[in-house]
């Protein structure tokens, strides 16, 4: 294994013009494939509540939801840097109600850092969770938490002006959660020219999402990397694999071969003797074949 991924080398891979990699995963076998591809940073998003519970939004997904999840993760990642989603209303209350769900996620999710959404009016919250040493990857342009102030999940920061999700605002959320100590920053949903000035302007790394190549990192939902999630496929998406296809297509194999008899066939049952050998103990329990388990 190559070296545990910490929060330190996020900087390092800025300050080293080295491209930091992301992706969600939300249980044990795929953080086990997203880790062992060489993955810098697991992220267990909010985002489980559309890919993984069928909701059309990330608003009703729950802290015990995502810790449960990140357990999961924990347990089939090695080296890459995992990293909790703060879900709806666990963290905007007060700044008490912050400290708790962060520390839930890592006390109880085996996360090493958090995520959340928002810029300015976050900074006090990011500063009380740095304050007690947790990590907080910040997240600001299309925040999918604010989708009924969007209107929709829209792009951000392409007119002018201070308002929340316009242009200057959107590089004064960056360089507040900079400020509040912020270790990272997820850029989501905004042009690629915004993205590159903001990317210029803060010394953390920036970590797109539909926010074009400037960024320090990317990040993708796994589901959509992977071709599990059919249900809308947004621009900034590349698909790198069809396997909900594949899994369609495998089924309904095996749909067709019980139907026809066809599985379960002899290399996959269990005889009376083993081939070419002697009886096994008093005959009464099943003996595998070689054929079957070579
Ligand atoms: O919840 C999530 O998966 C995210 C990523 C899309 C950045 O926030």
């Amino acid at each position: 294994m190559e070296r545990k991924v910490t929060v330190p080398d996020l900087q390092r891979m800025k300050e080293a013009g080295t491209k930091i990699t992301a992706l969600t995963a939300y249980d044990f076998p795929f953080a086990q494939i997203v880790d062992q591809a060489g993955i810098d940073v697991i992220l267990v998003g909010d985002t489980l509540g559309m890919v993984v519970q069928g909701l059309d939004t990330t608003l009703p997904v729950t802290l015990d939801e995502v810790i449960y999840h990140s357990r999961m993760v924990a347990r089939g990642r090695k080296r890459a840097l995992l990293v909790g989603d703060l879900p709806f209303l666990s963290y905007q209350v007060s700044r008490e109600d912050a400290l708790r769900s962060a520390g839930r996620l890592v006390k109880e999710g085996a996360c090493e850092a958090v995520k959340l959404e928002g810029g300015l009016p976050m900074a006090d919250t990011i500063r009380a969770l740095t304050a007690v040493d947790i990590p907080v990857m910040a997240h600001i342009g299309l925040t999918p938490q604010s989708v009924h102030r969007m209107g929709g999940h829209k792009v951000q920061g392409r007119r002018r002006g201070r308002g929340p999700g316009q242009r200057e605002r959107v590089l004064d959320d960056a360089l507040a959660v900079e400020e509040a100590g912020a270790f990272s920053v997820v850029l989501e949903g905004i042009p690629l020219d915004l993205a590159e000035e903001i990317t210029q302007q803060l010394t953390i790394p920036t970590i797109g999402i539909g926010a074009g190549v400037h960024c320090d990192g990317q990040i993708l939902v796994l589901h959509d990397v992977l071709g599990l999630f059919d249900r809308f496929t947004p621009k900034f998406v590349k698909r790198y694999a069809e396997l909900g296809r594949a899994a369609t297509d495998a089924i309904a194999t095996y749909v067709h071969e019980v139907q026809s008899g066809a599985f379960p066939d002899d290399a996959h049952s269990f005889l009376l003797r083993a081939e070419g050998s002697e009886a096994s103990g008093d005959g009464s329990r099943p003996v595998r074949r070689k054929r079957a388990i070579g």
